[in-house]
């Protein structure tokens, strides 16, 4: 595994970006954006670019454990590790700093980050409130620094079909969406285990599924329906206790539950469930409806199916005689024989490209505050029982 680290680069020109990678212990930073993205890049050969160069990320892994660090670094064949994110900033060989750490915490790191003059690409949200968001935003702007923020959904191959697929027109005008996010994750008052980090089920710690789920919903209903113009949510904390890493029962203070219905653009109503209490009947744990006048579609995390105009049954009501038709039966699988790249490493390649070649990255933090504001104004809603308007958030 260590040939990951010293390899290649002899025969082309390499444009080495080091990037400073914090909390890349944590699920996400382990999983999809080092072993999925980085290392995945790395044994492509790295970022093609023009002139026969090669982009290739040189990572230094983060964190509080050593032992976790060490293991990590290990694993995938890395000699660099630090616990003294201070002295990384410092170096000034690392023009990338990225955060993965939890979401109350990413604020302060960030803010580091940018006065040290690194380049930051970072988890969602950008901070735990729009106030930080915004100042965050400001400060990077401010700096020079370029800025991203992942926002992953958008590479999902089922939604990359769906976005074709309207594209074409198929659907027509369109007229509703459907989503419907979630599934049982489990307590751990049982076995199996506890699924999700704790603080995922602590406001105090930047936790509920409002500020994890509705900065996804921004840019994945603005990407392909348009414009969000208000929102009615009500949220729930179905299950108030849970049990902790080390198997300690906690008192769940933020919302397991978030239903919300938003008017978009063009009088596109798109109701949206999220839930960490439901169990799954349907394609995927993620399911995107959509019906318009000439067709309607359904895309899940890999596939899309669609139904046209012509190929919708006559559905007739009558609860006596059993049900003759197979509702899905009639829908037919849109670029079935398509296949994508995983969806956080496609997103690095861009924020590296935009980095090392100046190549645009509209994802930045204006762009990740706009998902704070939708998580904002969602419990506001639930708070006051009111529908809430969406205004246009500009720095
Ligand atoms: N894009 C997505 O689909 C997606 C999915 C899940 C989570 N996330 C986001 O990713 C981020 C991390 O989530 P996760 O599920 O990986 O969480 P996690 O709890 O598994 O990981 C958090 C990381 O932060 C570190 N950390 C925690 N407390 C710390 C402290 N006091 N000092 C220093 N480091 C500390 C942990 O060691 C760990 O490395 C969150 O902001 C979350 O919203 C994004």
């Amino acid at each position: 595994m260590k040939s990951i680290t010293t390899a290649r680069r002899t025969a082309q020109e390499t444009i080495r970006l080091g990037v400073i990678m914090n909390g890349v212990t944590g699920r996400m930073g382990a999983n999809q954006h080092l072993a999925r993205s980085i290392v995945a890049i790395r044994e492509a050969g790295g970022i093609p670019a023009p002139g026969g160069r090669v982009i290739w990320p040189d990572p230094i892994l983060v964190g509080r454990n050593e032992r976790k660090l060490r293991a990590l670094a290990d694993e995938h064949g890395f000699e660099r590790w630090s616990t003294d994110l201070g002295a990384c900033l410092d170096d000034p060989a690392d023009a990338i700093y990225f955060d993965a750490l939890t979401t109350r915490l990413r604020p302060a790191a960030v803010r580091a980050a940018i006065a040290a003059g690194k380049h930051v690409y970072c988890e969602k949200p950008i901070a735990p409130d729009l106030a930080t968001a915004v100042d965050l935003a400001r400060a990077a702007r401010t700096a020079g620094v370029k800025n991203g923020v992942v926002q992953d959904k958008l590479w999902l191959p089922g939604l990359l079909k769906l976005r074709r697929l309207l594209d074409s027109g198929f659907c027509g005008r369109l007229l509703s969406v459907r989503l419907e996010f979630g599934y049982w994750v489990f307590p751990g008052t049982d076995s199996p285990p506890s699924q999700r980090p704790s603080w995922n089920y602590r406001r105090e710690d930047g936790g509920g599924i409002f500020l994890d789920m509705y900065c996804h919903w921004q840019y994945v209903l603005e990407g392909l329906f348009g414009p969000i113009r208000s929102v009615v949510a009500v949220g729930a904390t179905h299950l108030p206790e849970r049990v902790d890493e080390e198997g300690r029962p906690y008192r769940a203070t933020a919302e397991d539950a978030a239903y919300g219905i938003l008017q978009l653009g063009r009088g596109v109503i798109a109701q949206v469930n999220s839930s960490w209490v439901t169990r799954v009947r349907r394609d995927d744990l993620l399911t995107i409806h959509v019906d318009g006048t000439e067709g309607s579609a359904v895309a899940g995390l890999r596939a899309c199916r669609a139904q046209s105009r012509a190929e919708t049954p006559v559905a007739i009501w009558n609860p006596d005689l059993p049900q003759t038709l197979d509702f899905r039966e009639g829908w037919r699988e849109v670029d079935a024989d398509k296949d994508f790249d995983n969806a956080f490493k496609a997103q690095w390649e861009l924020f590296l490209r935009h980095v090392a070649l100046g190549e645009p990255f509209p994802w930045d933090f204006l762009q990740g505050a706009r998902g704070v504001q939708l998580a904002q104004l969602a419990q506001r809603s639930w708070r006051e029982g009111c529908v809430v308007e969406v205004p246009e958030l500009t720095l």
